[in-house]
């Protein structure tokens, strides 16, 4: 090799270690690919606009833009990094205003009928933008249960991606492309010359992707644009096979299917080379992983990830009750960097509800959980989520959650309001509960968690805990740190020792609230 190429490469490969653009705030890093060249990721505002092929060919001038917006759990969040590193693979650049976007897409959510009407009232928002030629695209999980019907609720969309289907994404961007040059040139009213700045056209153009539940495959990406150049997310398991009476997801997510372990590790790898130290296995049940290799278990695979080189820190999150065996705990207790925290969903106190709710676990066997959490080596902090009302709750089985809440001390509960779902075996059942009934129960669930809450993060004064330091709190002039624990600990430093983002530093505990801590670091 000689001449330009070399330089090319060698300018490549330091671009894939070092270069990780500052965007709006938002850092897109560099994939590196198996022959140690790399994808650039970057976005609109950049000084550098081109897009690397994985052979580091200059392959497209990003021209076209898109704006994205997320709504719902870690689950969607991590999803849209990796469409972002997919527009952008395709030619995209992104922005942060619907206004400049040429193609304005929403990752939604359904979980619950307001997560669900947020996406409506911003589609209708925004409708206005659609004479100036711009395209909508509706993903994820509102896109799945509402299919086509979204076409006739908001007539300007032109794209709609399940969440089982985002792998067919490059494939619906050529066709996007194919019929809007089409539209363009059949309407020359919406070109720019006589619609606006559009690249577009405006007319009926109805994309799907909507790969019914049975899909067996996983949305595997090279192009994941990561927006923390410190901590990411891995899914290693999408779809649901639970049926939890009250719940869309699995009517949305498609079956349960896993990833291999070879290749969570492979990303692992990788992350953990470009300079990550805090991965987080995402799945909706991430603790129903089964490794379609049959080479490890969760346990193994959640030990195997902590003992990746440079990984300081791996979380998990959410484990299913009924999949949480001991041999989760025994792996914390054996490997350091595996943190010491479970998220672990209760949903109910009651074993009569919980039973309603098909769960598949009683409040014994959910207790004997918690027990082997509390016998571990290091304090296992837990939290948990819970639903009030869902239809025939009586008062005595509310009082359970609340007397459940009391003996397990968690240290964080998210509580929500019981919502009727589409599909949902819970929508055949009588007894619905009224809603200021729901809204009165959530009060005193969040009135007596904080009580707690207050109890045990005070504990915590005058102890030292290691955070990995994630921000700067400007008018507070605090620094933000998260413990292993999860937990947020806002510290100061003194000038002269100002810690770097993405460091780990020891921070001494002096005072505490209901969800986080203060303190100051030790030099
Ligand atoms: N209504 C209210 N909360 C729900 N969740 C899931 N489905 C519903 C629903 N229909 C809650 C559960 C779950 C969390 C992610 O959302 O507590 O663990
Ligand atoms: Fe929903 Fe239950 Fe599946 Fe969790 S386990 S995603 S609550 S159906």
């Amino acid at each position: 090799m000689s001449g330009p190429s070399v330089v090319f490469e060698a300018i490549a490969k330091q671009l894939v270690k070092f270069l990780s653009c500052q965007v709006n705030s938002r850092n897109i890093r560099f994939i590196p690919l198996d022959n140690g060249v790399g994808t650039c990721l970057l976005a609109a505002e950049c000084c550098h606009r081109d897009i690397l092929n994985p052979t580091g060919v200059i392959v497209a001038s990003a021209q076209k833009t898109f704006y994205i917006e997320t709504f719902g759990c870690q689950m969607n969040f991590h999803d849209s990094e990796k469409v972002v590193g997919t527009l952008i693979s395709e030619g995209y650049a992104q922005v942060q205003r619907e206004e400049e976007a040429d193609l304005i897409v929403y990752n939604t959510c359904s979980i619950r009928d307001k997560a669900e009407q947020k996406v409506f009232h911003r589609l209708a928002d925004y409708k206005k933008l659609q004479a100036q030629g711009k395209r909508f695209g509706v993903l994820g999980c509102v896109a799945q249960q509402e299919g086509e019907k979204i076409f006739e609720r908001a007539p300007h969309v032109s794209m709609v991606c399940g969440s089982a289907s985002y792998r067919n994404l490059p494939q619906m961007l050529v066709q996007l492309e194919a019929s809007s040059a089409a539209d363009t040139t059949a309407h020359p009213a919406n070109t720019a010359q006589g619609g606006g700045a559009a690249s577009f056209g405006n007319g009926l153009v109805r994309i799907t992707g909507l790969d019914d539940r049975q899909t067996d495959k996983c949305f595997e990406t090279e192009f994941t644009a990561r927006t923390n150049p410190h901590r990411g997310y891995i899914t290693i398991i999408e779809g649901c096979d639970k049926f939890c009476a009250y719940c869309v997801v699995p009517f949305t997510r498609g079956k349960e299917r896993s990833r291999t372990s070879a290749s969570v590790l492979a990303e692992a790898r990788q992350m953990a080379d470009l300079g990550y130290t805090d991965i987080q296995l995402l799945g909706q049940n991430v603790n129903s992983y089964r490794d379609p290799e049959g080479k490890k278990t969760f346990a193994e695979l959640l030990a195997a990830v902590g003992e990746v080189q440079g990984i300081k820190r791996v979380r998990f999150t959410t484990s299913h009750p009924r999949d949480f065996g001991r041999d989760i705990v025994e792996a914390i207790d054996a490997v350091s960097t595996l943190c010491d925290h479970v998220h672990l969903p209760v949903q109910s106190g009651s074993t009569r509800l919980l039973d309603a709710m098909q769960r598949l676990y009683t409040r014994e066997q959910y207790l004997e959980r918690i027990a082997w959490m509390k016998s571990a080596k290091r304090e296992i902090s837990i939290t948990t989520d819970v639903i009030v009302g869902f239809p025939g709750e009586t008062e005595t089985d509310f009082e359970q959650t609340l007397s459940l809440l009391d003996q397990i001390g968690y240290d964080g509960v998210f509580s929500f309001k019981y919502s009727a779902r589409p599909n949902t075996p819970a929508l055949r059942l009588d007894d619905a509960i009224p809603e200021e009934e729901k809204s009165r129960r959530l009060e005193v669930l969040m009135g007596r968690q904080k009580e707690i809450q207050v109890a045990r993060y005070k504990k915590y004064i005058g102890t030292t805990c290691e955070v990995m330091v994630e921000g700067f709190n400007e008018p507070r002039r605090q620094w933000i740190g998260r413990t292993s624990q999860n937990k947020t600990l806002n510290f100061t430093a003194c000038s002269e020792a100002a810690p770097k983002l993405g460091s780990y530093v020891q921070v001494r505990v002096t005072g505490s609230f209901p969800n986080s801590l203060l303190g100051e670091m030790m030099v």
